[in-house]
């Protein structure tokens, strides 16, 4: 799991996986920073690591250690979940392969980091969720899944953004599901 943030979408999959939903095990946590996600984390018993950009003085470098951390733990699966980073060559070429992200947005529109402020300036009635696999283009690999969002008057961003992570907890347990299923093959 890499994640830069509150951590509401890596705490649904430890959670599932303890109610016995997620068919996976979450072997660690990666993040760039400090923040709430780590310490959700380390309350489950998940190990956790940090990689801060300031310790490198490349962008590749920081990729290839963040690489070499999370391969450390040889995971099956890696989920970017607000990991507020771009994931470069040296990480891509490694692990690129079996990285996934969720995006608060129905790709290919409103890609980036301001997805649902996007959305909701441009006045639509629906919006969603994609994951992902993560490639060199940011936001615009082969789409796994994706579920529609409404869209409501009155909506701001934050009420818009806790819509659509209620439906990316999910999905995202679904399609980690059908990743170790094999429904769904990474490649
Ligand atoms: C999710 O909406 C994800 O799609 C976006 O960042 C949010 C992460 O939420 N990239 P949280 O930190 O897991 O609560």
């Amino acid at each position: 799991m890499l994640a830069s943030g509150t951590g509401s979408l890596t705490k649904a999959l430890i959670d599932a996986e303890r109610s016995g939903e997620l068919q996976a095990h979450l072997v660690a946590v990666g993040a760039d920073r400090e923040a709430p996600v780590l310490d959700i984390a380390a309350a489950a018993g998940v190990p956790t690591f940090l990689v801060f950009p300031a310790d490198f003085t490349s962008r590749d470098g920081w990729n290839q250690a963040l690489a070499q951390a999370v391969a450390a733990f040889d995971p099956g699966l890696v989920v970017s979940a607000g990991f507020m980073r771009i994931l470069g060559a040296p990480y891509l070429d490694r692990l690129g392969r079996i990285t996934i992200n969720t995006h608060p947005a129905m790709l290919p529109a409103f890609p980036g980091a301001h997805a649902v402020r996007d959305a909701l300036a441009a006045g639509i009635s629906q919006t969603g969720c994609t994951v992902h696999r993560v490639t060199a283009d940011m936001d615009a690999g082969p789409i796994l899944a994706q579920t529609p969002v409404p869209v409501r008057p009155g909506d701001t961003e934050e009420i818009l953004h806790e819509r659509i992570k209620r439906v990316e907890r999910t999905q995202l347990v679904a399609v980690v599901n059908r990743i170790a299923a094999g429904e769904i093959v990474l490649n």
